[in-house]
């Protein structure tokens, strides 16, 4: 039992065509309900860790609750950081201990982002740790986007080779159409699974990611309505479009809106129907029940990844 990096994960997965599964984690509750799913599920798994995260339950918290996991469960799991935007960022967290970062350079042009994805992997890369990179910015297909916006945002296929060649760099995130958080399609979801497939053809046994690939669960959706949210329209990537990547080289799927969804839609039902509770236990409780239950699902269903630990 012991914190791993991605390596040997993302080579089975990728010679299994399945999916590791990241979720971001905030605080304790979040963390039990993904252990529980994926002791559940004799799952592969990777808790990130995002700059608000650390900032929110400060860094020392999210690593001693992540190494009581481990000691609780006996498993093996990979601890990552998601989103780093500078070196310094991604030094910080090799040195803490991680055993993967992400270095995301998507928003600096392309030479920009090679350099300082490279300045990050030979740092981690003699530590031991590996890296993940981004290439193309996330952005959902608008149902009017056109191709000149779609080319301009989307992930290139031979600008992903030769960045991959000239970094050094363990897996690379990709932009074919998902983005981050509840509302990801106007229209019909729709990913470039063309792109996808050329990008994968041109990168034989590479690792690819996709953010943004919460499914955004109706049943979430409407319970939190039910109980006062206002999220209306809330849409994202349907279950078989993720199975669908698995078959094109994607290796890691990240996985945070969900969990947002599944917590606050269960603490506010006890909210509204047992107004007389006010102990935390009483609401994080079968908040953590239920992130439990849809990651099982995820696991089973749609990473197809249950049995791979
Ligand atoms: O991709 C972003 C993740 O959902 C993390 O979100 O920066 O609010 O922690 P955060
Ligand atoms: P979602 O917002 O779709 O959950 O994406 C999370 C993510 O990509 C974290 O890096
Ligand atoms: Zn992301």
């Amino acid at each position: 039992m012991a914190l791993i990096t991605s390596k040997e994960m993302f080579q089975k997965a990728y010679e299994g065509k399945y999916a590791v599964g990241a979720f971001n984690v905030n605080n304790m509750e979040i963390i039990q309900g993904i252990m529980i799913a994926a002791q559940q599920e004799k799952a592969p798994l990777i808790l990130q860790v995002s700059a608000g995260a650390r900032k929110y339950a400060s860094p020392v918290y999210l690593r001693k609750l992540v190494e009581a996991a481990i000691e609780d469960t006996g498993m093996d799991l990979c601890l990552h950081l998601d989103h780093g935007e500078d070196f310094e960022i991604c030094k910080q967290c090799v040195d803490d201990g991680f055993t993967s970062v992400m270095i995301d350079g998507s928003k600096h042009p392309f030479e920009e982002n090679i350099a300082l994805t490279k300045k990050v992997v030979d740092y981690a890369h003699e530590r031991g740790v590996t890296v993940e990179a981004e290439l193309g910015k996330l952005a959902g297909i608008e149902d009017n986007i056109n191709v000149d916006e779609k080319d301009s945002t989307f992930t290139d296929p031979d600008e992903a080779v030769e960045f991959v060649e000239r970094t050094g760099v363990d897996s690379l995130a990709i932009a074919i159409g998902t983005s981050h958080g509840a509302f990801k399609f106007k229209g019909e979801p729709r990913l470039d699974f063309e792109r996808l497939e050329k990008i994968s053809r041109l990168l034989p046994g590479f690792p690819l990611v996709l953010h943004g690939a919460s499914t955004v669960p109706q049943e979430f959706v409407e319970l939190n309505n039910q109980y006062g949210a206002q999220i209306p329209g809330a849409k994202g990537v349907p279950e078989e479009m993720l199975l669908e990547s698995t078959q094109y080289g994607v290796c890691k799927i990240n996985i945070d809106t969900d969990l947002r969804l599944a917590m606050t839609a269960c603490i506010r039902q006890v909210f509204v129907e047992q107004p007389a509770v006010f102990d935390p236990r009483k609401y994080l409780g079968p908040a953590r029940e239920a992130i439990a239950k849809m990651v099982a699902h995820k696991m089973k269903n749609v990473l197809n990844c249950s049995g791979k630990a």
